[in-house]
């Protein structure tokens, strides 16, 4: 049972955070989202390191950022634990689901099977790359927001990784064609048609921007 301490902490928490603004931080910044399996996998990875790691440096976002790597260490180990970018989601691990997606030069990638140190002259950008200065979200991330696209959003960055990186080579995608684009991506929720609607509305925000 609570005691009063607790259920006064009850009574005092602010009432729930609407539904649109967690999808907006979460867009953004993937925050919200773990699991003990990372948390388990981050105190090996930390434990490991000193073995054989080298100082090299990746651009992520733009920025110039200098990392102790192994050299077996994965760019979705790193990104995630060393560099404090936990957007980018470790589902499956193996190559399979996409949610740890993020775009080397430009291109839709799996970070859980790249190898950091084969980036090293890349151009790597992740989910909390995509946001501009001011504050205004990438139009495939307004698009989520317009449609309320996706249920838990544990995928949900690498699919707007995988959406980002398709519409640079096909802007003006048939629903079909973004589906087909973006297959490499899975949602255990099965919300594909939502996902799609949403993306569909991204890319058509993406349209007007360049035309305005
Ligand atoms: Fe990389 Fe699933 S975590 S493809």
């Amino acid at each position: 049972m609570a005691d009063t301490a607790d259920m006064k902490k009850t009574d005092d928490t602010p009432k729930a955070v609407s539904r649109r603004k967690f999808i907006q931080g979460v867009i953004a910044g993937g925050a919200g989202v773990s699991s003990a399996t990372y948390l388990f996998r981050a105190s090996s990875l930390a434990s490991a390191a000193g073995a054989g790691e080298r100082l090299i440096t990746l651009n992520v976002n733009g920025q110039q950022r200098r990392v102790d790597v192994m050299k077996q260490e994965t760019l979705a180990m790193t990104l995630r634990y060393k560099l404090g970018l936990t957007g980018t989601k470790i589902g499956c691990d193996r190559a399979e689901c996409g949610a740890c997606t993020v775009l080397i030069d430009d291109v839709p990638r799996y970070s859980c099977s790249t190898l950091t140190h084969t980036v090293r002259n890349s151009k790597v950008v992740t989910v909390e790359g995509l946001q501009a200065a001011d504050g205004k979200l990438h139009p495939v991330q307004q698009g989520i927001l317009d449609e309320q696209g996706f249920q838990c959003a544990f995928c949900m960055s690498g699919f707007i990784m995988a959406t980002v990186g398709y519409l640079k080579t096909n802007p003006n995608p048939t629903r079909a064609e973004l589906a087909h684009g973006i297959s490499g991506n899975l949602c255990r929720c099965q919300d594909y048609d939502k996902i799609l609607t949403a993306f569909m509305r991204g890319a058509e925000i993406a349209r007007e921007a360049n035309h305005a």
